[in-house]
């Protein structure tokens, strides 16, 4: 682990050659604009935010001219930068400093944080560009340097991981210099320091950095694995007749895509033949399987394989019913389709290949696999 002394010299000593010194907001770092510029800045990159901050700032030179515009008007100037609720907060937070702070902004991390919109690590940028008094951030940028820097296995998404990445940012943030500091930290996190293509040739930490060492930056900061979606698998069957025409069945109006229309269904270790004649009453030949289906719902991922197939020759005729037609994809009827469905249904492939018959092959249809699988 590097020292605290050598990490904040070696960033300060980057920061003057390589650093940025002329973002708008530094050329008279005011508290009001310094506190417009970083919730700006949050999750947007300084060079979107520029024209916008000369806009806002032009149109609302004070907080008092922010608290006493319509927040019509403010809305109107944050258009185009997104995450509007900044907008909104900033607002109402300059509402609340006219009300309840005499109309300055308050210079303490603690009474920052109290404010709409300001969170632990704008409060500490704040106090450090604004105030030049000591205290810590941990946006983005720096999370990614420090989770490098030390190779850390939890990621910033989990307590423990961002709980560690704040005592490292408290124990690297010097006393002296903290406005460059701060600005520096940001600005290696930003231009060499990057999510995709770090630059670690030009790092001024390279030397102290694990991630690097074990030239393995880009795997951090470590990202929480997917929460693993339980999935349910079916088969669907796609049986088209000769005219093309495909078997739909309306589903029961309670549960999964109540009440619309989709394929019939069949789990992947029954026969298809056996559950078309039983349930559909229909004999079928079975052609080949199309590509997997994979639909997310909330709770769980349904994997879906289609499988062609067609009426057999001899087979009883299924009849149309109130919850089963013969759907004509070239003069579709006005009815609710499963959007995976209906996707499908698009998909040339459904139609245009002949289905050879296999019903003389037993093992058909239990064991069939399709190119995903
Ligand atoms: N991101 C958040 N605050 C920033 C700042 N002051 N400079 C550059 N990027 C930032």
């Amino acid at each position: 682990m590097p020292r605290a002394f050598e990490f904040s010299a070696a960033l300060l000593a980057w920061f003057e050659r390589h650093g940025r010194h002329d973002l708008p907001w530094q050329h008279e770092p005011t508290p009001y604009r310094i506190w417009v510029s970083e919730i700006m800045l949050q999750q947007t990159q300084v060079e979107t935010v520029m024209p916008y901050f000369a806009r806002f700032i032009g149109h609302f030179p004070t907080i008092a001219a922010l608290a006493a515009a319509p927040l019509d008007q403010v809305l109107h100037l944050w258009s185009g930068l997104g995450y509007y609720a900044r907008a909104r907060n900033l607002h109402r937070a300059a509402h609340r400093v006219i009300d309840r702070h005499g109309g300055v902004l308050p210079d303490a991390v603690e009474t920052l944080q109290t404010l709409p919109g300001i969170g632990r690590s704008t409060a500490g940028a704040i106090v450090a560009l604004a105030f030049g008094r000591r205290a810590v951030i941990l946006d983005g940028n720096v999370k990614r340097v420090l989770a490098r820097c030390h190779a850390l296995d939890d990621p910033p998404t989990i307590a423990a991981g961002e709980r560690r990445l704040w005592q490292l940012a408290e124990q690297y943030t010097p006393q002296q210099r903290v406005a460059a500091y701060t600005q520096a930290i940001m600005d290696l996190g930003a231009t060499v320091c990057t999510r995709e293509r770090p630059a670690c040739d030009r790092c001024p930490l390279a030397a102290a950095c694990v991630a690097q060492r074990q030239r393995r930056a880009t795997d951090y900061p470590r990202r929480r694995p997917a929460r693993g979606q339980p999935v349910r698998t079916a088969r669907w069957l796609l049986i088209v007749r000769a005219d093309g025409e495909v078997l739909l069945e309306r589903r029961p109006p309670t549960g999964l895509w109540g009440g619309l229309w989709c394929l019939p269904e069949c789990a992947l270790d029954e026969d298809p033949r056996e559950f078309a004649r039983s349930r559909l009453g229909i004999d079928i030949d079975l052609g080949d399987e199309l590509p997997r289906i994979s639909h997310r719902f909330t709770h769980f991922r349904l994997e879906a394989t289609p499988l062609r197939c067609a009426p057999s020759g001899g087979a009883r005729r299924l009849m149309a019913s109130g919850d089963r037609l013969w759907y004509n994809v070239a003069r579709p009827a006005a009815i609710g389709i499963a959007t995976p469905v209906s996707q499908l249904l698009k998909n040339p492939a459904v139609f245009h290949q002949p289905v050879m018959s296999v019903a003389n092959d037993p093992d058909r249809g239990v064991k069939t696999h399709g190119p995903t699988g």
